[in-house]
């Protein structure tokens, strides 16, 4: 058991981001029951998400970590699910190629529910009431009931996960995410007039299964091609939410966080002495921490002291998000620090959160091309550095929105309105993010 703390050892720290609950007798009955409720994923899953990025972090494997900003529960069904998975899928077939190594699937999925916000307030015509900050916390319409916090939230949050992850157990084992079958998607989509540019790779893809296929090597002789690990993740950010599904390994006696296979901290709640870090200590998973442009060196340092103590591969993934332009000035001495301490880690990108803009009519949203030139910096600046580029984070979706402009799509500014649905952050489309993989496919080649 780590040091000196417990699942509730968070409470004697500073947790920014939090709600406030006023009813404190429905806040205590919200997390008693969810304190009986089943755990959603088992120690031994979180312990396989940890071997697969210790891999990572070696360079054997990639990380491809995605979905929504905001799942929603008013977006919450099979269609939705699915295509999110699907595109993911895609992805990876096309970044194990470039890559040729195996691609480690992780979901910001059944979960991801919370949001850190800029401000706890927001004022419309002179009215103040708390900001939206996801639906496991209030809701979006701005009256004074949709924006109180209620702690039963937690509860459908917990059934919505428990939900999709039902379902994404059943795609990824039950035959859905059969390879042929994914590799002719791509051909698919590389068939449209605007992805023939990456009709060469997509082909060498399905034609290197026709070989395997040819030497016997098909779903039919092994369940490795019909079968897939996929592994769900969110911003460790609702604390008493995630303290009430904590609990002790049988096997281990280590303490688990039942909510996720990974967790993150957000760049807004890393602070060393903070709530957030504090529980995150003391649990198995593996951790991301979000580093933005104001991480100092010296934090990091404190960070992977206090979260990694016994500097085991895998349990940290650092999920840079600088903006494009301005990974040289944050990435390089971060990288030095960690070279400094000798600490194990995956390097990671997140090339949508210091890209996010307003368009002219006022809708949020990120550039395609800042996206990619954030992408190929963090890359360059690893490669020049010596350290391996391991994985990408994104914001995406299976679905055919308009959110972030750019693309084969060639969206502009006036096309958001049409199909803007996020619940937070913009986020790429099916298009735009297997147009995403197929340049990192090309980046990766290069290692
Ligand atoms: C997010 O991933 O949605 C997020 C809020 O990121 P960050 O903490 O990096 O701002
Ligand atoms: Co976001």
């Amino acid at each position: 058991m780590t040091m000196n703390w417990s699942a509730d050892s968070w409470r004697n720290r500073t947790a920014l981001q939090l709600p406030e609950y006023t009813d404190e007798a429905a806040l205590k009955q919200a997390t008693d029951k969810l304190s009986s409720y089943p755990l959603l994923v088992f120690a031994g899953e979180a312990r396989s998400l940890k071997n697969r990025l210790a891999a990572v972090s070696r360079g054997e494997a990639f990380l491809l970590q995605g979905g929504d900003c905001a799942e929603s529960f008013a977006e919450f069904s099979s269609d939705n699910i699915r295509d999110t998975f699907r595109v993911m899928l895609q992805m990876a077939i096309v970044l194990t190629f470039g890559a040729k190594k195996p691609v480690v699937k992780v979901g910001r999925m059944a979960g991801q529910f919370a949001k850190p916000r800029s401000a706890p307030t927001e004022t419309v015509d002179g009215v103040e009431l708390p900001s939206y900050r996801g639906d496991i916390i209030n809701d979006l319409p701005f009256t004074v009931e949709a924006r109180t916090p209620k702690p039963e939230k937690m509860l459908e949050a917990y059934l919505h996960s428990a939900a999709t992850l039902n379902l994404l157990r059943a795609f990824a084992t039950g035959g859905y995410a059969n390879l042929d079958r994914v590799a002719s998607w791509n051909l698919d989509f590389t068939n449209g007039d605007n992805a023939k540019e990456y009709k060469q790779m997509a082909e060498k893809i399905s034609a290197s299964l026709a070989f395997m296929d040819a030497c016997g090597v098909n779903s039919g002789t092994t369940h490795l091609m019909e079968q897939v690990e996929y592994f769900t993740s969110h911003e460790a950010l609702l604390l008493p939410y995630e303290e009430a599904l904590t609990r002790e390994d049988s096997i281990s006696g280590e303490m688990l966080a039942g909510s996720a296979h990974m967790l993150w901290i957000g760049d807004r709640t890393r602070q060393p002495d903070g709530a957030h870090v504090e529980y995150c200590r003391g649990v198995l998973n593996p951790i991301g921490i979000k580093c933005g442009p104001s991480m100092s060196t010296d934090d990091l340092k404190i960070l992977l002291d206090k979260l990694n103590p016994e500097n085991e591969a895998g349990r940290i993934t650092l999920i840079g998000r600088f903006g494009a332009g301005k990974v040289a000035d944050h990435l390089p001495e971060l990288i030095g620090a960690v070279k400094e301490i000798g600490a194990n880690v995956v390097w990671c990108s997140d090339p949508m959160h210091g890209n996010t803009i307003k368009a002219e009519g006022g809708y949020k949203t990120r550039p395609f091309q800042s996206i990619l030139t954030e992408i190929k910096e963090y890359s360059e600046i690893c490669r020049s550095e010596g350290v391996y580029p391991g994985g990408i984070h994104l914001e995406m979706t299976g679905k055919n929105v308009t959110e972030c402009t750019g693309g084969l799509q060639d969206l502009k500014d006036s096309d958001l309105s049409d199909r803007y649905h996020t619940a937070c952050d913009p986020r790429l489309n099916a298009s735009q993010a297997l147009e995403v993989a197929f340049l990192l496919a090309e980046e990766l080649e290069k290692l």
